[in-house]
């Protein structure tokens, strides 16, 4: 395999049809118990980060054949209160106008394979060169709970648990890293 990661660039033009039906394996059925209102994550919703600005994307290629990906960006009113919440509830001490990770898959059968951590790594190079003090991510802790292991040993803090997070009953950590 000749792994690549790349910003901001698709190789294919059916690549943002492969990212929403991946995101859709995932996460279609994991929506979050948003602060102010229920959301449903429906297959249409999944193409629209990509076309809210601004958003930024890393995507992990073999070749031509797209592996991951890794969505990030500003926080949008759609994601944010829960954000919000864990930065209020510790009194943390956020920059203005901050930065998190969206979304981040790895195709099923080339997971635990490096490629989440190498996205994630180029993910935090990115932010640090758009001159990015803090990066937020919130781990989706169903299916074992791999992110917040990934994003833990990248060195991310756990800012704060929340228990039944998603309609489901999957639970969500909240986790920030300092880019120094
Ligand atoms: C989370 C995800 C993006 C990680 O990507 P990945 O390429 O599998 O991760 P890596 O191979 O870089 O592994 C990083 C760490 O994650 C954890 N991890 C990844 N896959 C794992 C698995 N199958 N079992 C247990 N731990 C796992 C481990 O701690 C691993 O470190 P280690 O290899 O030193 O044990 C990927 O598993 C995925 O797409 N999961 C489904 C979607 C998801 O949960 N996204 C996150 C939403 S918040």
């Amino acid at each position: 395999m000749s792994l690549e990661i790349i910003s901001n660039e698709f190789r294919n033009e059916d690549d943002l049809e492969t990212i929403a039906k991946l995101s859709y394996l995932y996460f279609g059925d994991v929506h979050m118990v948003s602060f102010k209102q229920h959301r449903k994550n429906t297959y249409k919703e999944f193409k629209k980060p990509f076309f809210r600005k601004p958003n930024d994307y890393v995507i992990a290629y073999d070749n031509s054949t797209l592996l991951g990906f890794a969505l990030h960006g500003k926080f949008d009113p759609d994601e944010s209160d829960i954000y919000l919440e864990a930065i209020r509830q510790t009194n943390f001490n956020v920059q203005k106008n901050p930065r998190s990770i969206k979304l981040i898959a790895v195709n099923q059968e080339l997971q635990h394979a490096g490629i989440g951590t190498q996205m994630t790594e180029k993910l935090i190079d990115d932010c640090y060169k758009l001159g990015e003090k803090q990066l937020f991510a919130g781990c989706w802790m169903g299916n074992g709970g791999k992110s917040y292991r990934m994003f833990t040993k990248l060195g991310f803090n756990r800012l704060k648990y929340f228990q039944n997070a998603y309609a489901n009953g999957d639970s969500c950590i909240v986790v920030v890293k300092e880019l120094l």
